[in-house]
């Protein structure tokens, strides 16, 4: 008999169809996230559960006895209960690699977006006040030859430091909890402290996973080391800022401006002073959101979900897990 599992978003019908094969799908169809409540109804036979941002928590493995696998269509984890999943020897995987140049794409749109204030040029034209001559006060600034200081030099992080490196000739710092010396070799990058990183760099990008070390890891300190012509982004989590802070250090010109793919709430609310601020590039937690990255993150996910279920060690499980 095949291994009943719950898949609690929609997915392509090819991975979908994938997973048939191999084992006994419930699913969530809805357009809206699955309400907590429906969700927990759900598991309470299944082996295994294909999911995204969901958290995992006791509360739901108490209501899922024979759960053996969590299987995220996402690289970052931290929805995940490691310790409660521990307790339980439930097997958690996650979808490295295969969104590295996605995100690292996005990172640099929020980079020259912000740069070259695109979107308020945009508005700009479309609203039909271009002059001949378009004034100082629009002018931006230059990303090629200037420096980018990376928080969290994981894979995606070194991707995003090759296209600074060779795309833009970009001068890059990097700050992570160990050192890496052969991105240093292969991409000429520059190991520095967090101080330094912040007091150097034009351009600053958070990349570190949420946990409880990265949690609010920039603040108001953090905001008062950078230049006042920094311009911040975050691609990351929403957690790993203190996002009070990074509104007062925006309001008090602090720092230059900010390109945010992630918020300390999500959907961000409408209310949020962020969302008023031109020097500000807001958009909606897209980085792996192109259809080909998706897709292939979905069929990474399945992958994970069968290989544990199939009793095999899955590729991707979390390193806490491991
Ligand atoms: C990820 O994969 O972690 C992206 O942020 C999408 O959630």
């Amino acid at each position: 008999m095949k291994p009943g599992i719950f898949i609690d978003r929609r997915i392509p019908d090819e991975v979908e169809a994938y997973i048939a094969e191999h084992c006994e799908i419930e699913k969530w169809d809805g357009s809206e996230p699955i309400p907590r409540e429906t969700l927990l109804s759900k598991v309470g036979h299944v082996k295994g559960l294909l999911t995204a941002g969901t958290k995992i928590d006791a509360e739901l493995l108490e209501h899922a006895p024979h759960l053996k696998v969590v299987s995220s269509i996402s690289v970052g984890y931290n929805h995940f209960d490691v310790g409660a999943m521990k307790e339980r020897g439930i097997i958690g995987t996650n979808t490295p690699d295969v969104l590295n140049d996605t995100v690292a794409d996005l990172v640099f749109a929020l980079i020259l977006g912000t740069a070259r204030r695109v979107a308020e040029l945009d508005l700009y034209v479309k609203q039909g006040q271009w002059k001949p001559e378009v004034g100082e006060k629009w002018f931006g600034t230059d990303v090629h030859h200037a420096t980018l200081g990376i928080i969290g030099m994981g894979r995606i992080g070194e991707t995003i430091a090759r296209r600074a490196r060779y795309g833009f000739d970009m001068n890059v710092l990097y700050y992570n909890r160990s050192r890496k010396p052969e991105a240093e070799e292969q991409l000429g990058v520059s190991y520095a402290s967090l101080e330094q990183l912040l007091a150097e760099s034009d351009f600053i990008v958070l990349m570190a996973p949420l946990t409880p070390q990265t949690e609010g890891l920039i603040g108001r300190d953090e905001f008062q080391l950078m230049k006042r012509s920094a311009i911040f982004i975050n691609a990351s989590r929403g957690g790993t800022v203190d996002e009070k802070a990074l509104i007062e250090a925006l309001q008090e010109g602090r720092i230059k401006g900010a390109g945010l793919d992630v918020y300390a709430k999500e959907p961000v609310e409408v209310s949020n002073p962020l969302l008023q601020m031109p020097q500000v590039l807001t958009l909606p937690h897209i980085g792996s959101a192109t259809a080909r990255t998706r897709f292939d993150m979905a069929m990474l996910a399945a992958q994970n979900l069968v290989a544990a279920l199939s009793g095999q060690t899955p590729p991707n499980i979390v390193e806490e897990l491991k």
